[in-house]
């Protein structure tokens, strides 16, 4: 259907609108100059504006509230003599840039600060044509500031907090682990008298349980002491193929009670001895291997060291589990278990690749991970070591040693 034209008296009707329409945006539209004044007088920031010398020419109403004078007064005054610091002489950093962002404190008539944001701009006009010289708008950051230093405080709070909680963990756990070594002790003795098959049943038990807590509360200990930055690294010589044989004994009767292969490759022109501290090397290497023991279920856990420029290279992977890639960022943080329901299956505080990662980093070294889930995993650290010469100094013959616990 055609749409219906507009008759005469339509467009006539029309024509009269348009014209009214017209005529009020004419009438409702200020002259520039009343304009601009609106919005110099309305805005809610301060307009200063000054001379080649920074004396001042204009103020708005706004600036002259903020600083407690009136307009007249501060004209002719200069505009550096109203900052602290500006007015002894020290311009702040990058005053005399073309557009200069300066956070700064202005002094009011009554000598109060005011924390303010001065944004300066300066004309590219010849001084003297009537053009603004210099123009500066000054935003009260009062607020801003008042939040900037609650902030402050509230994480200086939370640090010290933390760092008391981290003492508290430290103390506790030290003062745990005293009486702990004695228990331990105390029912190794009663293991060798003459118990009967049920008694050292029961006393059997109590030295896992005691080891397991033990173990707990050692890694609880060297976290809140590496928390409160009260580690100390010894720089002694480590015998690296000792200390890789030590992880895999210690680790050989799990793996094989799991029935996986446990390997341990050296690349031969890795040193025999190096610079560095091997209780904690050793300790690194046991949690990571530990670890890739406890979450593979069949196959092998393959234990690497190779050379890496100015140090060692070490990895373990495992054919495990593996580990969601959304997962891999957090592992590193302390408690942090990729899944709760693992917890209970596995056991574990969630402390050991926090403890291994900050004594990596505090042997000025790096640890990694790469893992697909239901493949199997790659943790790798790379650490400064120094070598020791012992032998006659001759090149490292090429080729790996090799030691399997268990085929
Ligand atoms: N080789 C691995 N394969 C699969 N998941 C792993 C592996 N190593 C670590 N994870 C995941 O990372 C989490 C954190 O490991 P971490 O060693 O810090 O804690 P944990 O082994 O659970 O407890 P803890 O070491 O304190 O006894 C583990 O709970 C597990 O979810
Ligand atoms: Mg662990």
């Amino acid at each position: 259907m055609a749409a219906k034209r507009p008759g005469v008296l339509g467009r006539m009707r029309a024509a009269v609108h348009r014209e009214a329409r017209g005529g009020a945006a004419q009438r409702a539209r200020p002259p520039r100059q009343t304009l601009y004044r609106g919005i110099i007088e309305m805005t809610r920031q301060g307009v200063w504006v000054f001379d080649a010398d920074y004396r001042t020419t204009f103020v708005n109403p706004q600036l002259a509230l903020m600083l407690g004078y009136s307009a007249e007064e501060l004209l002719g005054t200069r505009l550096p003599a109203h900052v602290r610091g500006w007015d002894a002489g020290a311009a702040p950093d990058g005053a005399d840039g073309p557009n200069a962002q300066i956070d700064c404190r202005l002094r009011r008539k009554d000598g109060s600060l005011l924390p303010v944001l001065l944004s300066i701009s300066w004309s590219a006009g010849e001084p003297g044509d009537g053009a603004i010289t210099g123009l500066a708008m000054v935003t009260d950051i009062t607020e801003l500031k008042r939040t900037e230093v609650a902030l402050a405080r509230a994480r200086d709070e939370a640090l010290e907090a933390s760092r008391l909680k981290s003492q508290f963990l430290a103390n506790t756990s030290h003062e745990i682990r005293t009486p702990m070594t004695v228990i331990l002790g105390m029912n190794e003795l009663l293991l060798e008298t003459g118990l009967d098959e049920t008694q050292r049943k029961f006393a059997d038990a109590v030295t896992r349980a005691g080891n397991g807590l033990l173990a707990i509360i050692n890694d609880i200990l060297d976290f809140s002491k590496i928390e409160a930055g009260r580690l100390d690294l010894e720089l002694v010589d480590v015998a690296v193929r000792a200390v890789v044989g030590d992880v895999v004994s210690f680790l050989a009767g799990p793996a094989e009670a799991k029935g996986l292969r446990l390997v341990s490759v050296c690349d031969r022109a890795v040193p025999e001895t190096v610079l560095g501290d091997a209780n904690r090397l050793r300790q690194i290497l046991l949690n990571l291997a530990a670890n890739a023991v406890k979450f593979t279920e069949t196959g092998a856990v393959v234990i690497r060291v190779d050379p890496a420029p100015g140090g060692i290279r070490v990895e373990v992977s495992d054919t495990g589990i593996g580990i969601a890639p959304e997962q891999l960022g957090l592992l590193f943080r302390p408690f942090s278990q990729v899944d709760p329901s693992m917890t209970r299956r596995f056991g574990g505080t969630g402390l050991g690749l926090a403890i291994a990662a900050q004594l990596v980093d505090a042997m000025g070294g790096q640890v990694g991970v790469e893992s697909t889930v239901g493949t199997g995993s790659t943790f790798w650290f790379e650490i400064p070591a120094e070598p020791v010469l012992t032998g006659t100094g001759s090149p490292p013959p090429e080729g790996v040693d090799r030691f399997t616990s268990n085929v």
